[in-house]
């Protein structure tokens, strides 16, 4: 966008859109914040409006009020609808930001939707999720049609995630020692930079784009994410080299109980096969021809240690000790029982988009 827009980001106290706000405050806009204020601060540079989206009179704030642009990144449909009400009349284009959740099958690749729940749901369920998501969308694209831009996310990562599924592997690093990482090498991995998501969102305002994409930013084979993420670190003088990383075949460390995405006892990033093959494949084309630019891998990483250094603390993931009775139980496997790497087996294809090089 050009200097001097109005733009109203709905939420902006955590993660993405937070960077959304701060990088609309450094574009030089004119940048509202409206949430309940309860997750965290909005940035610096931007007018808060306290709101709660859950109750009638909780947008009263809002009402009356013209913007250039809106982005908004709610989850259930009844919070969608009162939203649309007060403002899409009087918005120029108006972001949602959606997710690939909303997909039916994610163990292959397919764009059939879930059913949306009722437009007026309230379910809060992670169960839910993705035909919740669904119902939002259908809501935004009836009221906003051409003015609208919605955009389905995969993994978001960067500094502020609070899952920190990237932030596992430098930290891992950091700490060095045998490194536990889920094979086979060639398993896919995709993702998009939260920081390369708010510039994204933020031109596609400007450029007045709309329909609907996929919002994936790169795709690697884990092995490849693995490397890069130790070269940034080097490269970064957080680390002399790479520790070493042993692949532990993913049924073995199911079976240790190692968890998959995030959270405790996590390999952070890692999606199991075969039942999310389809999650880890998204096309990131629409979102390039979007124009949408990713970072190098290297400069996230480096963006994310700059963001934790001060403080670096694992919010998520495998602890030193968990890891430590994993791979002692994988080196000390009867010989001969080699259990079957069925990963290893997989013919895995990472689709070789390419994305080009951000540029600023
Ligand atoms: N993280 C991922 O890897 C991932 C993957 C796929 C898709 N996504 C999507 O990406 C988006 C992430 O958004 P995010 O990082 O900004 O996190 P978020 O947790 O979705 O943020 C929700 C925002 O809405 C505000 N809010 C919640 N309830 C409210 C209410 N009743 N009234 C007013 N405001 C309310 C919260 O602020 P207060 O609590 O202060 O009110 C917060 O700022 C979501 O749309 C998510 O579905 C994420």
């Amino acid at each position: 966008m050009s200097n001097e827009k109005n733009v109203l980001v709905l939420g902006g106290t955590v993660f993405l859109s937070q960077t959304i706000a701060e990088h609309a405050v450094k574009r030089g806009h004119r940048v509202t914040v409206a949430s309940r204020g309860a997750s965290g601060e909005p940035p610096e540079g931007a007018e808060f409006v306290k709101i709660d989206r859950s109750t009638g009179e909780g947008l009263d704030a809002l009402r009356g009020r013209r913007f250039d642009a809106v982005f908004d990144v709610a989850r259930i449909p009844a919070l969608v609808g009162p939203v649309l009400d007060a403002l899409a009349e009087a918005t120029a284009h108006w972001s949602f930001i959606s997710t690939i959740s909303v997909y039916k099958h994610f163990d292959k690749m397919s764009d059939e939707l879930h059913d949306p729940t009722a437009p007026d749901s309230a379910d809060p369920a992670l169960e839910a999720y993705g035909a919740s998501k669904v119902a939002c969308e259908n809501l935004v694209r009836e009221r906003l049609g051409d003015k609208a831009f919605i955009t389905r996310p995969g993994l978001i990562v960067g500094p502020g995630d609070r899952n920190d599924r990237l932030g596992y592997w430098p930290l891992r690093f950091a700490e060095g020692g045998e490194v536990l990482a889920p094979g086979p090498r060639e398993r896919p991995v995709q993702w998009i930079d939260v920081d390369d998501y708010a510039a994204f969102l933020l031109d596609a305002a400007d450029t007045g784009e709309s329909g609907t994409v996929d919002a994936i930013g790169q795709q690697k084979a884990f092995g490849a994410f693995v490397d890069e993420v130790g070269d940034a670190l080097v490269e970064h003088g957080v680390i002399k080299e790479t520790p070493e990383v042993t692949w532990v075949p993913q049924e073995f460390l199911l079976e240790q109980g190692v968890n998959p995405w995030s959270g405790p006892d996590s390999l952070g990033m890692w999606v199991p096969t075969p039942d999310y093959d389809g999650f880890q494949t998204r096309p990131t084309d629409p979102a390039v021809a979007a124009g949408f630019k990713a970072s190098p891998l290297s400069d996230t990483v480096k963006r994310w240690w700059d963001a934790n250094a001060e403080a670096p603390q694992l919010k998520a993931g495998l602890t030193r000790q968990k890891e430590g009775e994993v791979l002692a139980a994988w080196h000390g496997r009867p010989v001969g029982e080699g259990l079957a790497d069925l990963d290893a087996q997989r013919p895995f294809a990472v689709p070789q988009a390419e994305t080009p090089a951000y540029d600023g």
